[in-house]
């Protein structure tokens, strides 16, 4: 997830690969509760892993599920060994629920149902999530619940129920409140309707409808059909029985498709590819926003799928406007708005009243940020009207304010495609955690820039600060890190290991050690060499001094260029070493050449070296750093100097490292088009 202030992305040029998407939420787990109440094994496939779902993985857990693994593993499927409908006699347990609305409600139901004693926790915000008119629901039925703090609210006591007045009429519940009440009644009763048709019938209008339509789906795929009477009955037929389906996918979130299947009708496919492959929600999904697919399709998006899998290409380009009642893909019709900005004509989505009392008012966030890119927009208290910048001129590159709302983060990223090859920068990145906290690692491995990624190289002598200034530099962009010093020095630790002497003469030995050496940048910042951690040993000063002799051969730099270069990647690099802005990416648009005296330096090696533990002494640093630096300057493959174009900054003691990181981003704002600066 990036967590910068901004996200930068550059103009983007095609898109092509296949990416799977996290499983919804509300589907894993209602399909978990399913399977525990059904006979036999279900497999579960694309399970998500977050707090919700472990809670009630250890719900079923202890209620003598089987559970295998105990836990979500990426890309593992699930099993789930089910009840068959009963629990053992004598069943007791307490529940910790967390905060998890989705376990609490239709385990509360489904335990009131079978019998036994429970307690049903939560964490304090868990007891301010009204339960009252599931468990006024229930007690019609002869349930026993029973509240152990404020009436209507968690945490719940449930005891055996007693259906000797097992009511003829139908069961009622308000359906105005939340509808995970009728979900948890619907997803319970099947228990109970053995011998006789069980009705539920909802009081009040029946709000969230989409939802109920996901749970109906799910009973039936576990052998349950329910009658569904226009939203407000709903029957359970005589002799259902819950029947494992054997295996199932968890579809993803549709609206989190939308993205996706934006970008597959926006962006061209490179040569030989077929644009981009959705994994995890098909054609045949139970979510209503799957019904964008109609909407692209007649913008020009071309679109294949099948069970759980979307291929989808651009169609017909330019898109074409379209003129559309949105009001059944509230959140996906957002989408829209941005691939509006590439149809020709003008589109209207209308009927969406209900952006306006989302996480931020949308109608207007859409509206104001889309005009920053250059298209003209009209808005009315439910409807909005895009008509796209004219040509390539009339685009703008704009700093999208996301108005810490996920969708417009997402969407507005589409906009790196824009004819005029501009930049678009995304504020507050890290919105997106809602719902996908990885879009954009996602949104990068699919994508091609324009132009290659832009590179900041931070050049300059050994201990001038250049390694932490870049560290931090690349942590505010969130852009990768290329310390290319640690790979000079791992080229001397090997030729050290293998006893290849550091001389010119077993300079071609060295090199060819270096292209079969596996070595691994970790996220943690740990240095891997073979799977070994060398973290620590390519920071001796020996390690600098092998490194420094090792630099100095041709054929080991030829032998490193290629792989330094292989680090260039979206959103963008920043580059550290002496000759980054020189020899490996001369086409940089920003160099930086930092210096400092020779007693600094040696002073900040001295602060180094004591902080981490290993053993100083001033004189010889100073020394060594004079010898190294002529050395470094004296040599024939790439000595130490500055590039031409670079900017030149003095670090010595005076300036502090923040100095020096906000000097570098306001050279690099300085080069980006962006009229808003944040
Ligand atoms: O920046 P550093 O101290 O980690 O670098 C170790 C040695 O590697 C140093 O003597 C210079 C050399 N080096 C190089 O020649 N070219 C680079 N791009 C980076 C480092």
């Amino acid at each position: 997830m990036y967590t910068t202030e901004f996200l930068d992305l550059p103009s983007l040029a095609s898109a092509a690969g296949s990416v799977r998407l996290p499983g919804s939420k509300s589907i894993s787990n209602r399909v978990l509760l399913l399977a525990a109440l059904s006979q036999g094994t279900t497999t579960l496939h694309d399970l998500l892993d977050s707090d919700d779902t472990r809670v009630m993985l250890d719900a079923l857990h202890t209620l003598g599920c089987g559970v295998q693994p105990r836990q979500v593993q990426p890309g593992a499927p699930l099993r789930i060994t089910g009840l068959g409908g009963q629990l053992p006699v004598g069943a007791a347990a307490t529940l910790f629920l967390g905060n998890a609305g989705t376990a609490m409600r239709p385990l509360t139901a489904a335990l009131a149902v079978l019998g036994g004693h429970f307690q049903m926790t939560g964490i304090a915000r868990m007891y301010e999530r009204p339960i009252g008119d599931l468990v006024d629901a229930l007690r019609q039925l002869g349930c026993c619940i029973d509240y152990l703090g404020t009436p209507g609210y968690p945490p719940l006591q449930i005891a055996p129920p007693d259906f000797s007045r097992f009511p003829q009429a139908p069961i009622q519940v308000r359906g105005d409140v939340s509808s995970q009440f009728l979900t948890a009644l619907l997803m319970a009763l099947p228990l109970l309707a053995t011998e006789r048709d069980i009705t539920i019938e909802v009081v009040g209008e029946l709000i969230s409808k989409p939802y109920i339509h996901i749970t109906l789906e799910l009973l039936a795929r576990f052998g349950i059909r329910v009658a569904n009477h226009d939203w407000q009955r709903f029957v359970i037929p005589a002799g259902s029985r819950y029947q494992s389906p054997g295996e199932i996918h968890v579809e993803a979130d549709a609206s989190s498709a939308s993205y996706f299947i934006a970008l597959g009708a926006i962006a061209a496919s490179p040569e030989g590819q077929k644009g981009i492959k959705i994994e995890g929600v098909g054609l045949d999904s139970i979510q209503g926003d799957i019904r964008f697919v109609e909407a692209a399709r007649a913008m020009g998006a071309a679109i294949t799928g099948g069970p759980n899998w979307l291929q989808v290409q651009r169609g017909r380009w330019p898109l074409q406007a379209i003129d559309l009642d949105c009001n059944h893909i509230p959140d996906a019709a957002m989408t829209l708005a941005v691939m509006a900005l590439y149809a020709q004509g003008t589109t209207t989505l209308r009927n969406i009243a209900s952006w306006r009392v989302k996480e931020t008012d949308r109608i207007a966030a859409m509206a104001t940020e889309a005009r920053k890119l250059g298209a003209v927009v009209e808005e009315g208290a439910d409807f909005i009207r895009i008509t796209p910048p004219q040509d390539a001129r009339a685009w703008r590159a704009a700093s999208i304010h996301t108005y810490d709302d996920h969708r417009v983060a997402m969407c507005f990223s589409l906009a790196a495609f824009n004819p005029a090859g501009l930049p678009v920068r995304i504020e507050d990145p890290k919105c997106v955690a809602k719902t996908f906290p990885d879009y954009f690692e996602a949104l990068f491995t699919l994508v091609q820039p324009s132009a290659p990624a832009p590179v900041i190289c931070i050049d300059g002598p050994t201990a001038s600060g250049k390694g932490t200034v870049a560290t931090l530099v690349a942590q505010r962009l969130g852009f990768a890190l290329l310390d290319s010093g640690a790979l000079y020095r791992i080229a001397g630790l090997a030729a050290r290991r293998a006893s290849i002497p550091l001389e010119e003469a077993h300079a071609q030995r060295i090199a060819d050690l270096v292209g079969t050496l596996d070595i691994v940048f970790a996220p943690d910042q740990r240095v891997l060499l073979g799977g070994e951690d060398i973290t620590l040993d390519i920071r001796t000063e020996e390690a600098g001094m092998n490194a420094s002799r090792v630099s100095a051969f041709a054929a080991v730099r030829q032998a490193l260029l290629q792989l330094q270069r292989d680090f260039r990647r979206l959103p963008g690099l920043v580059a550290d070493g002496r000759d980054m802005g020189t020899t490996i990416f001369p086409d940089a648009p920003l160099k930086v050449f930092l210096t400092a005296s020779a007693e600094c330096r040696a002073q900040r090696r001295f602060k180094q070296l004591i902080d981490k533990g290993l053993p100083a002494n001033m004189r010889d640093l100073l020394a060594d750093l004079q010898a190294r630096d002529a050395r470094d300057m004296q040599r024939s493959a790439s000595p130490l100097r500055p590039a031409e174009d670079a900017e030149h900054w003095d670090n010595s003691a005076e300036r502090t490292v923040e100095d020096a990181v906000q000097q570098v981003l306001t050279w690099w704002q300085q080069r980006q088009p962006f009229a808003h600066v944040i």
